[in-house]
């Protein structure tokens, strides 16, 4: 046989199959690109429907479909959630189904979009603009969003009177969850064996700053392996107050004993209200909030003594 020949045709075979895997790569970035535009484009086309519908003005409906972005240079943030969540203001929406539906509460009159954004409450990747890079679980060097009470972790980074023990559900409303958390904390001893804000013993992990770690910080140093739920940092913590002995069993082979932190027979609820308030225990160099942004108002009130 010619070996030249022969030489040829593999060169050329070569170039086709290089080719069709470049074609493939780029087949698969464009569908990928559509797929991810498609769903936020869908939310905002159905936004401009109802809002048409609502305000009798039909030519809202053909608006120009764009991504809104907030840039927060000071908080450090950049948030996209108002791509798919555009009724957060508009109080026609308070009926309709998320992600349209209006904010609950006053708070995003009490915290104006345009300098609070969302993500220094709920966290989350404020950049993403599809369901699962939002409220899906993170694994990276981000924060899992906080939906529903667990948003009640965040208030603390800038309202940071709530560790005051003057502080109380009375005073400070609409965070009752998180208080019953605190007090909790108090009745369980929780300080026996862990410091938390200074005070308390070492037999188990300093709790102050654990709600500013990442995920994948967390998740470096934890074993998910007997967690349920969704491999996150809030539900391997909301598990382990249920039954700390079944997340972390220790190992019999390497003579690891099981945890040494009591099972306290926790309900549900009072799992959730202490995630919540362990979440609430922030480290104020990670989060830097810069002086503007805390609260000054709640802080003058309070008396400087420690929560007790
Ligand atoms: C691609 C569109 C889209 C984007 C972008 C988006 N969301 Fe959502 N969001 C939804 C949809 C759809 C739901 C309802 C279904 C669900 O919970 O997954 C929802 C639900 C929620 C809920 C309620 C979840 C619950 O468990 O009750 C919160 C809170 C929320 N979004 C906050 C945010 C924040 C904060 C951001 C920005 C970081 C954001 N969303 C970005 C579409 C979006
Ligand atoms: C000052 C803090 C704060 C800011 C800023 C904020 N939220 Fe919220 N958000 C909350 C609280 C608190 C709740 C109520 C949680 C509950 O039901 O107890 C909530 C509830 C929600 C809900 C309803 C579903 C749920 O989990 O209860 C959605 C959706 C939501 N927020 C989206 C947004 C979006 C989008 C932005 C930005 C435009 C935003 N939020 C900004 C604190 C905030
Ligand atoms: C990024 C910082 C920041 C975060 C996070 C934040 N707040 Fe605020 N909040 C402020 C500032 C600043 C004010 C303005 C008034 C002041 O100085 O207290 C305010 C005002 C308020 C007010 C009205 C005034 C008052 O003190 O009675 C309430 C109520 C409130 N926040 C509750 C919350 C709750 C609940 C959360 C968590 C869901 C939260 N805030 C999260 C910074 C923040
Ligand atoms: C007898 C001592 C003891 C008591 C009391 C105790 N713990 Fe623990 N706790 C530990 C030990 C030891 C660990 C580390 C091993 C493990 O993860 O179970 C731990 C782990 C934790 C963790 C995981 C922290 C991390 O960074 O991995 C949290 C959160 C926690 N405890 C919260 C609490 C709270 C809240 C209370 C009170 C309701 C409490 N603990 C009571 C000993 C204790």
């Amino acid at each position: 046989m010619d070996l030249k020949w022969e030489k040829r045709v593999m060169r050329r075979r070569n170039k086709i199959f290089a080719a069709s895997v470049i074609a493939t790569i780029i087949i698969l970035i464009v569908i990928f690109y559509r797929e991810s535009n498609h769903e936020w484009k869908h939310f905002q086309k159905t936004y401009n429907v109802k809002l048409a519908e609502k305000l009798n003005s039909p030519d809202i409906k053909n608006e120009p479909l764009r991504i809104n972005q907030l840039w927060l240079p000071q908080l450090n943030t950049t948030d996209r959630c108002m791509t798919c969540h555009k009724g957060v203001e508009n109080p026609m929406f308070v009926n309709e189904p998320q992600p349209f539906t209006t904010h609950p509460g006053d708070f995003l009159k009490t915290h104006s979009i345009d300098k609070f954004g969302c993500t220094v409450c709920h966290q989350g990747d404020g950049q993403a603009v599809t369901v699962e890079a939002t409220h899906g679980a993170v694994h990276h060097l981000n924060r899992q969003l906080l939906a529903k009470e667990f948003v009640q972790a965040s208030c603390v980074k800038c309202h940071i009177d709530l560790h005051d023990n003057s502080v109380t559900a009375d005073t400070f409303k609409g965070i009752r969850t998180f208080f019953e958390g605190r007090g909790l904390t108090f009745q369980y001893g929780c300080r026996g064996c862990h410091k938390i804000i200074g005070e308390g013993g070492s037999i188990g992990p300093e709790l102050t700053g654990l709600g500013s770690k990442t995920e994948l910080a967390f998740m470096l140093i934890h074993d998910f392996e007997h967690v349920e739920g969704q491999h996150t940092m809030g539900q391997w913590i909301y598990e382990h107050f249920l039954n700390p002995q079944k997340v972390v069993p220790g190992n019999p082979e390497l003579n690891f004993a099981p945890t040494i932190m009591p099972n306290f027979g926790l309900t549900p609820e009072q799992a959730r209200a202490l995630t919540i308030y362990v979440l609430g225990l922030r480290n104020p160099k990670v989060d830097a909030i810069p002086y503007e942004y805390i609260s000054q108002k709640r802080l003058a009130q309070a008396s400087s003594k420690p929560v007790r």
